[in-house]
């Protein structure tokens, strides 16, 4: 197991690369079930969650490789185990993601009920509902979801809000079973995050009929097959809004590569309101920050909306802040795991249900500190770059789920991370 040694205060200043999306690869990883052949990912990111996706698609039959140049090769011409095993998906919720296109394409198909979760309760009701509305016959046995359409799906008029706004995940399953249905199928309340977007635009590139990509009204009408593609994966906003606190939170400039603003505009609007400079720059941003860091009130949504995979950094920043803030989380009420941590790096905060007091102190400081989920983590490595003495990050392992290197990418801008593997 590794743990992370932070040496701080430190100032960063340079640029770093922003990688491809955790969150839109293993999606579009899913999809390639539908499409048959081989189909080739560009900007696919080096994590532990694309490998356990990649050993999920192993398992059910697919030849899953990477080229030379970093390119992922998914070949799924078969596909003769259409089973998402306990044992696997257990290690990631994100694996619930196949059970739409193996449905579509395989008429049978059992996934394992994903487990319980460090950021709360993660109900799948509405993945369930959507399928079973394209015509499915679902039953849940043993703790797996069994999903039969013997005669193939058939497209329907689908509202998949919940009680917390749309799904995303939940949006990628019933679009991409809607592909193959016959007819059309209209997905009302359809997340509108930039990741179901590049699903969808990988599902056209396939050869399927997707309109209204990126709004709430998702249009599919079904085609008899898919066939295999190539594409590349977006920029990772929740890398790229995790290097623009990195900045801020140091008092330092970066400039960001392979950045798309456009995907970002509550974070952007929420830095600058705390006294952060975000400037566009060929293909990215720079991010700088000189003045004290202004309190502000945040409130986690559905994409337009500020992102609840950002909620823990900003906590961080907003420690350091001039005055109180307050953070409200929307999407997942319990995902408050960083409080206890940051509160032993002295930041001074009160939870009160699913919202938040920060009353911002003048300095953190450092201490021994637990990783307990893969944002949360990202948060306490935050609080390290900017803490007086040596932060020991434990359980790092949480942060290889979804960042790439960041030790390596924070070390050449001007951190002092170690990891030790013990
Ligand atoms: N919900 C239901 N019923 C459902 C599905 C969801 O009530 O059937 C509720 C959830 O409990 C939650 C809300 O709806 O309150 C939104 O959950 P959503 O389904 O959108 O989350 P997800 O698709 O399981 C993805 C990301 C998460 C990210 C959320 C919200 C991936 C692989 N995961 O999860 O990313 O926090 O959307 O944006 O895309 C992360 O990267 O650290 C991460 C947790």
């Amino acid at each position: 197991m590794d743990i992370f040694h932070i040496e701080g205060p430190v100032r960063l200043s340079g640029s770093v690369t922003v990688n491809g999306s955790k969150n839109a690869s293993l999606p579009i990883m899913a999809a390639t079930i539908l499409a048959g052949g081989k189909s080739t990912l560009s900007a696919v990111p080096h994590l532990s969650d694309i490998s356990v996706c990649s050993q999920l698609l192993g398992e059910l039959g697919c030849k899953v490789t990477r080229g030379k140049n970093g390119d992922l090769c998914i070949d799924s011409t078969v596909i003769d185990n259409p089973v998402g095993d306990y044992e696997i998906v257990c290690r990631m919720r994100a694996s619930i993601c196949i059970l739409g296109p193996l449905l579509a394409r395989c008429g049978r198909v059992e996934v394992s009920m994903p487990g319980g979760c460090a950021i709360g309760y993660r109900p799948i009701d509405i993945h369930l509902r959507g399928l079973r509305e394209l015509g499915a016959k679902i039953s849940i046995k043993n703790g797996y979801i069994i999903a039969e359409a013997k005669n193939g799906l058939t497209g329907k008029e689908i509202f998949m809000g919940g009680p917390f706004g749309s799904t995303v995940l939940g949006t990628a399953n019933v679009l991409m079973a809607a592909t193959l249905a016959k007819g059309r199928t209209v997905i009302e309340s359809a997340a509108c995050e930039p990741e179901i977007a590049d699903l969808a635009n990988c599902l056209n590139k396939m050869g399927a009929k997707i309109t209204g990509i990126g709004s709430p009204r998702l249009i599919i009408e079904g085609v008899k097959q898919l066939h295999s593609a190539e594409y590349e994966v977006i920029p990772d906003r929740i890398e790229a809004g995790t290097f623009m606190v990195a900045a801020a939170i140091t008092a330092g400039q970066l400039q960001l590569h392979n950045c798309r603003l456009g995907d970002m505009m509550a974070v952007v609007d929420k830095l600058r309101s705390v006294g952060v400079t975000v400037e566009p720059a060929d293909n990215g941003c720079i991010v700088a920050r000189n003045g004290s860091i202004k309190p502000a009130d945040i409130t986690t949504q559905p994409y337009p909306g500020f992102p609840t995979d950002l909620q823990a950094q900003f906590m961080t920043l907003l420690s350091l802040a001039e005055g109180n803030s307050i953070i409200i989380e929307k999407i997942f009420p319990d995902r408050f795991m960083h409080v206890a941590e940051l509160a032993r790096m002295a930041a001074n905060l009160r939870k009160e249900g699913p919202t938040v007091i920060v009353a911002g102190v003048k300095n953190l400081i450092a201490a021994p500190v637990m990783a307990s989920d893969l944002r949360a983590s990202a948060a306490l490595v935050l609080a390290g770059l900017a803490a007086e003495g040596t932060t020991t990050i434990n359980r790092v392992y949480h942060i290889d789920r979804g960042y790439e290197r960041i030790e390596e990418k924070l070390n050449l801008v001007g951190a002092k991370i170690v990891r030790e593997s013990i």
